[in-house]
């Protein structure tokens, strides 16, 4: 690539940084107008997204969303106000040099059609002067990331391929010369809910290996409180009326206008957002199959509860055994008559969400549910009321920390108000950011 630029380029914070991890992206002032329109398309807008985060913008249509993406890779220059990436000024970058390091994906994909999967995304290392076998290792490398067979799809194109795929080598061909920004503007809208689940879940696997920053645009309440570490929820003209996290959002809504957006249930959508495994777990009473009857009972009795369960000799489970079984009996545990209520015929894992905890519950012949981790290890067990605690302990943290940010005098939108931090470098362009509307 040639080095003609004259100040320190993103290019060479990206080589710096090791190539894959994000950047901080700060919005300061920035405004929008087009012409002809007497409202701002984004109004006086400041923001900081934190590097290495997912953050989502949920607004209704027509809010600014897409345009202020656009102005962070400058498809769309802001009339004034400015954009700090990794603390360098955008406008001191050249937009198609700047565009190389801010992976974009739109709805449908936006493919070239003529183009076979490969050389779709293929685009930016060849733009990069990348040779040719290190693309063609690079393009595979994504495709598998994506989980797409290279070997099947690398030389199909786009029409050759569902929605769901479309979309996947649409976000491949976002992260081929590895960026530490990535713009997603409804990616995942047009998919069935059943591929969209899927991609989302693949989204927050390769999040969880790259660290990018991420702005993620979507209309779907429940996919950004999915996705987003943070989320924006967006009025007319980009002006924020919650910067917060997903469980700050659903505890603490500031005002009608968020709670209209997030809609009711409020807590069924937090147990969506919990894992099993972050919830302290109950313990049964553990016996194996060769225990004596006569000792279960005794140490139920010590230990509390009416039902043990049975593990196998790699500690997974096998069946209940109730106190009312044990009345009376003898001999080893595992040659006890049981019921087809004594079977485990379902066990949750550690990754579970609440929500689906729940599930299992109603649909349990008992009253818990076992939780098991790596190869079906028995871990604890799930019931009612570790849900509801769960749930209680939650409202509760998000209660105190509110009290905590009203006590440090921050609002609702403190993440957005905070001042952002001094750019590293000073702006090239010399110009002041006023407004050339
Ligand atoms: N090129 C343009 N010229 C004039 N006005 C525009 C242009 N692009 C967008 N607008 C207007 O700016 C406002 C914001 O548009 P934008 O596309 O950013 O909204 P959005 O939040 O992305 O909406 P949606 O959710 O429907 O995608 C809208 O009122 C739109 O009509
Ligand atoms: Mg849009």
């Amino acid at each position: 690539m040639p080095e003609t630029t004259p100040s320190p380029s993103l290019a060479e914070l990206v080589s710096e940084n090791g190539g894959a991890r994000g950047v901080p992206i700060e919005l300061i002032s920035v405004s929008k107008r087009y012409g002809g329109s007497p409202d701002a398309a984004v109004d006086d807008l400041t923001m900081t997204i934190p590097a290495g985060e997912i953050v989502v913008f949920l607004g209704p249509s027509g809010c600014g969303k897409t345009t202020t993406m656009r102005m962070i890779n400058r498809l769309i220059e802001p009339t004034s106000g400015r954009i700090l990436i990794g603390g360098l000024d955008a406008r001191a970058q050249k937009p198609d040099e700047l565009r190389r390091h801010i992976g974009y994906v739109i709805q449908q994909a936006g493919l070239f059609p003529h183009m076979t999967v490969a050389a779709n995304i293929a685009q930016v290392p060849q733009m990069l002067g990348w040779d040719r076998q290190r693309i063609r290792a690079r393009v595979d490398e994504l495709l598998e990331l994506v989980g797409l067979d290279p070997v099947q799809y690398r030389d199909r194109y786009p029409r050759q391929l569902s929605g769901g795929q479309q979309q996947r080598v649409g976000v491949a061909r976002a992260l081929a010369a590895d960026p530490p920004v990535l713009l997603m503007d409804e990616p995942f809208g047009a998919l069935d809910p059943i591929t969209r689940e899927s991609l989302q879940d693949e989204l927050l696997r390769l999040q969880e290996e790259l660290s990018k920053t991420i702005v993620f645009v979507t209309h779907d309440v429940d996919e950004a409180l999915k996705l987003g570490d943070r989320i924006a929820i967006l009025d007319k003209g980009s002006r924020i009326v919650q910067y917060a996290t997903a469980e700050e959002i659903l505890t603490n809504p500031a005002g009608s206008y968020v709670e209209q957006f997030i809609g009711g249930e409020s807590s069924m959508r937090l147990l969506k957002l919990t894992r099993v495994s972050d919830v302290a777990l109950e313990q049964a009473v553990r016996a194996r199959a060769t225990d004596d009857a006569a000792d279960l009972r005794r140490r139920m009795a010590e230990e509390g509860g009416d039902c043990a369960i049975v593990l196998d000799e790699r500690q997974r489970p096998l069946r209940w055994v109730s106190a009312a079984a044990l009345e009376g009996a003898s001999g080893p545990v595992g040659e006890l008559p049981g019921g087809e209520e004594d079977r485990i015929d379902t066990v949750i894992s550690g990754r579970s969400t609440l929500q689906e905890a729940v599930e299992a519950l109603l649909n349990a012949e008992q009253e818990l549910v076992p939780v098991v981790g790596k190869r079906r290890h028995y871990t604890g067990v799930v019931t009612l009321a570790t849900v509801q605690q769960a749930i209680a302990e939650i409202k509760e943290r998000e209660r105190r920390l509110r009290r905590e940010r009203v006590a440090a005098g921050q609002s609702a939108v403190s993440v957005a108000a905070e001042p952002a931090p001094a750019a590293v470098v000073p702006d090239a362009t010399g110009r002041d950011g006023g407004d050339t509307a």
